[in-house]
Parts: C-alpha cells; sequence; structure tokens
C-alpha cells in the first residue's frame, strides 16, 4: 500500500465547526482560535463565511474576526462566499482564499443556497471571475457528494458533473464533501474515482463529517486514493445547519494521531492541538468530541498529576515520628508547625511547604 509522505490539513473548526453552535460565540474566541491555530502549525484555516446572516447568524461577524486576528505569515486563510456580495466583504476583510459551495444534490442546494445547481454555477461565475481578478486563490466544494439528507445515496457521476463545473469556473482546488456523514469507504474509492477524472488529484481534497463514526475509516480510504488534502475541525467541532442530523467534521487531533501513526508528516503540533481541543471544549461548555484527543489531554493531565507528586514528596515533614501538639502554644512541640500545617502537608506545593519552613524555629 503506497501511502503519501506529507499531507496538507485544512483547519475548519473556526468555520465549518462553530457555525453551527446555536449559542452566539464571541468574536474574541473565534479570534483567539485561530490564533492558537496558526501558532500550532496550521497553514490552512477556514476562518469566516460572507453569506446572510440571516441564514447563519453565527458567521455574523466574519469581517471583525479577520480584522482580530494576527494574521501569520505563511497562513492562508479562506472564507465561504456565496455570491458576489460575499466576496465583496471577504476581498475587504483581506482573506487569501474564498471558497464557492455547491452540491451535487438538487435538494440540498435548495434548502443550503435557496438556487439549483445551474443556477448556483451563474451564480458562481461571475464571483470566480472576480475572485481571480482580485488575484485570491479559489476553492470549490461538492455538499452532499457522498450522500444527501433530503434525496439519500448520490451517484458518482454527479459528483463528477459538479467537479468539471467547479473546474470550469477555475477553481484552484475542489472539496469533497461528505456533508453529513454518512459515506463508508467503499462509498469514498468511486466517488473520488469520479473526481479524478475531471480534476487532478493533488488539488482534490476529502471533507469528512463524523456523524456516524466513519470519518477516520474514510480518510483511510481517501489517503489510499491517493489524496493529500484533508480537512478537519478542532474537537470535532461542527456540522451544518442545513443539513439535518450531520454532527461536526473528522476531528483534527484524531486525524493527526492517525497521520503521525501513519509516519506521515503535517507540520502540525499535535500536543499543542490537543491543549487547544480542550480549551476550546470548555469555552463551549462541553467535553470535546475527539477520542484521540480526549486520551491524550488524559494522559497529559495524569503525567501532571505525578510530576506534582513527584515534587510534593521532595519536602519531607520537618517531623520524623508523629507530631505532639503543645496544648499551650498550639504547635507540635518538636517541629513547630500549627495543627492546620500538619493535616494539610499532604496536598501543599513544594513552596507552600518551604514557606512554612521558613517560618519554624531551626
Ligand atoms: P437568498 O435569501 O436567496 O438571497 O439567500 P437574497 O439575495 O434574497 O438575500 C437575502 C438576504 O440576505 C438579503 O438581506 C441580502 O441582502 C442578504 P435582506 O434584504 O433580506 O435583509 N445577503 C447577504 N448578506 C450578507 N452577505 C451576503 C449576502 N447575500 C445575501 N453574502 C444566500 C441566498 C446564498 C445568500 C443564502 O442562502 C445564504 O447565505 N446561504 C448560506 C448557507 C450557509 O452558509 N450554509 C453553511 C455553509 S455550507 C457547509 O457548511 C457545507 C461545507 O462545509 C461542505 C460540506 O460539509 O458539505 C462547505
Ligand atoms: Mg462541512
Amino acid at each position: 500500500m503506497t501511502l503519501p509522505k506529507h499531507v496538507r490539513i485544512v483547519e475548519v473548526g473556526p468555520r465549518d465547526g462553530l457555525q453551527n453552535e446555536s449559542e452566539p460565540v464571541s468574536t474574541a474566541i473565534k479570534i483567539e482560535l485561530i490564533d492558537r491555530l496558526a501558532a500550532a502549525g496550521f497553514a490552512e484555516i477556514e476562518a469566516a463565511s460572507f453569506v446572510s446572516p440571516r441564514w447563519v447568524p453565527q458567521m455574523a461577524d466574519g469581517s471583525a474576526v479577520m480584522a482580530g486576528i494576527r494574521r501569520r505569515p505563511g497562513v492562508r486563510y479562506s472564507a465561504l462566499v456565496p455570491n458576489l456580495r460575499g466576496l465583496e466583504g471577504a476581498i475587504a476583510a483581506g482573506v487569501d482564499e474564498v471558497v464557492v459551495f455547491g452540491a451535487a444534490s438538487e435538494s440540498f442546494s435548495q434548502r443550503n443556497i435557496n438556487c439549483s445547481i445551474a443556477e448556483s454555477m451563474e451564480r458562481f461565475r461571475p464571483v470566480a471571475a472576480a475572485a481571480k481578478q482580485a488575484g485570491l486563490s479559489l476553492r470549490g466544494s461538492v455538499s452532499c457528494a457522498l450522500g444527501c439528507p433530503f434525496e439519500g445515496s448520490v451517484a458518482p457521476s454527479a459528483v463528477a458533473d459538479v467537479v468539471a463545473r467547479l473546474a470550469d469556473l477555475g477553481c484552484d482546488y475542489i472539496d469533497i464533501a461528505d456533508t453529513i456523514g454518512v459515506a463508508t469507504p467503499n462509498q469514498v474509492f468511486p466517488a473520488f474515482e469520479a473526481a479524478t477524472r475531471q480534476f487532478p488529484l493533488e488539488r482534490l481534497s476529502a471533507h469528512f463529517h463524523d456523524t456516524h463514526g466513519q470519518a477516520i475509516a474514510n480518510v483511510m480510504a481517501a489517503l489510499q486514493c491517493g489524496v493529500t488534502i484533508f480537512h478537519s475541525s478542532i474537537a470535532g467541532l461542527g456540522g451544518c445547519p442545513y443539513a439535518p442530523g450531520a454532527t461536526g467534521n473528522v476531528a483534527t487531533e484524531d486525524l493527526l494521531y492517525l497521520l503521525q501513526g501513519l509516519g506521515i508528516s503535517t507540520g502540525v503540533d499535535l500536543e499543542a492541538t490537543v491543549a487547544i481541543g480542550q480549551w476550546i471544549s470548555e469555552r463551549l461548555g462541553r467535553r470535546a468530541t475527539t477520542r484521540a484527543g480526549n486520551a491524550l489531554a488524559s494522559r497529559q493531565a495524569r503525567l501532571a498529576a505525578s510530576r506534582l507528586a513527584a515534587t510534593q514528596t521532595a519536602v519531607p515533614s520537618p517531623c520524623t515520628s508523629v507530631c505532639t501538639i503543645d496544648p499551650k502554644t498550639g504547635r507540635c512541640a518538636g517541629c513547630g508547625r500549627t495543627l492546620d500545617q500538619i493535616a494539610n502537608w499532604s496536598v501543599m506545593s513544594n513552596d507552600e511547604k518551604l514557606a512554612v519552613l521558613a517560618t519554624l524555629p531551626s
């Protein structure tokens, strides 16, 4: 089995992840998330959407998010744009790449962007031309390429058709998306085979959601197809508000763990990623949806606790036998500690113990 030596990860948590949050997430948290991800080594971050705020209120602050982040050299910040108005917003906000998002299923196209597949391509045409004119990278997304919440299974020929249309618009990259996370690997192979008949494999990416727990298996299948660009979401956040029942993307931590195990490089720091996943989950008030991330975070917590325990024993109790309290002073007649200091000794940090010892008569 030949697998790639290096893959690129597009971190979609700040957009695909957060867009589905029912409670408003503050602009400050979105900015901090993006900055932390860039610092962890992610070179491609889907940062915002310039869509109708009536359709996706959570993404209404895209301009403020882009204005607030610390732009890291070498990082490509992308955003979704459904029409020319969205493109204008994205250009003004200084995004590096815009994403036009179509679908391989008519029903989903109608529900998500309120037009047919053919109409969407006509709408995207001037967007694509203007994006190129502005010197931006252009990405096309094929939603429901592996199953539709309204129509069920989707034929590989429908995928090929939309990929061909996006290629014709001049897309630099095209995403094959399992929007509702229903596919199994046997569906991944024909979908990519169909797509590669229309567009170069090295510029196709795999975007899997994990609704049925198949995302990592599907990543493995896509690797076997030769795919080298994968989308994932920190802490497994996400879903699409117009795809009923769909849960988050494959968790970035799970993806990184798999790739690291396979000896495939990504340029991303797994340990830092795990910490970011735990941080954002805490901010959102829930446990992260990542098996690898939670397991590694627990391991890190256990290691930290045992390191602390090791330092705790470094300062021994000043009494070598049992302390005897002098009723007049309320202190141990041997070492001079108070009853409280004796009782709390085992839970004090080294520094606290040393502070107590410093107050005792030598
Ligand atoms: P519409 O209602 O047909 O369009 O929506 P409209 O032109 O009649 O506009 C409706 C309102 O939106 C108007 O405001 C416009 O001004 C405004 P009003 O006059 O009623 O106050 N508007 C905009 N505002 C800001 N930015 C814009 C914009 N455009 C119009 N760009 C439209 C059509 C495409 C706008 C709408 O359907 C829409 O925004 N859809 C976006 C849905 C979406 O973001 N879905 C989630 C992302 S896709 C996804 O998650 C899948 C993906 O992850 C891959 C995968 O997993 O499959 C990418
Ligand atoms: Mg998605």
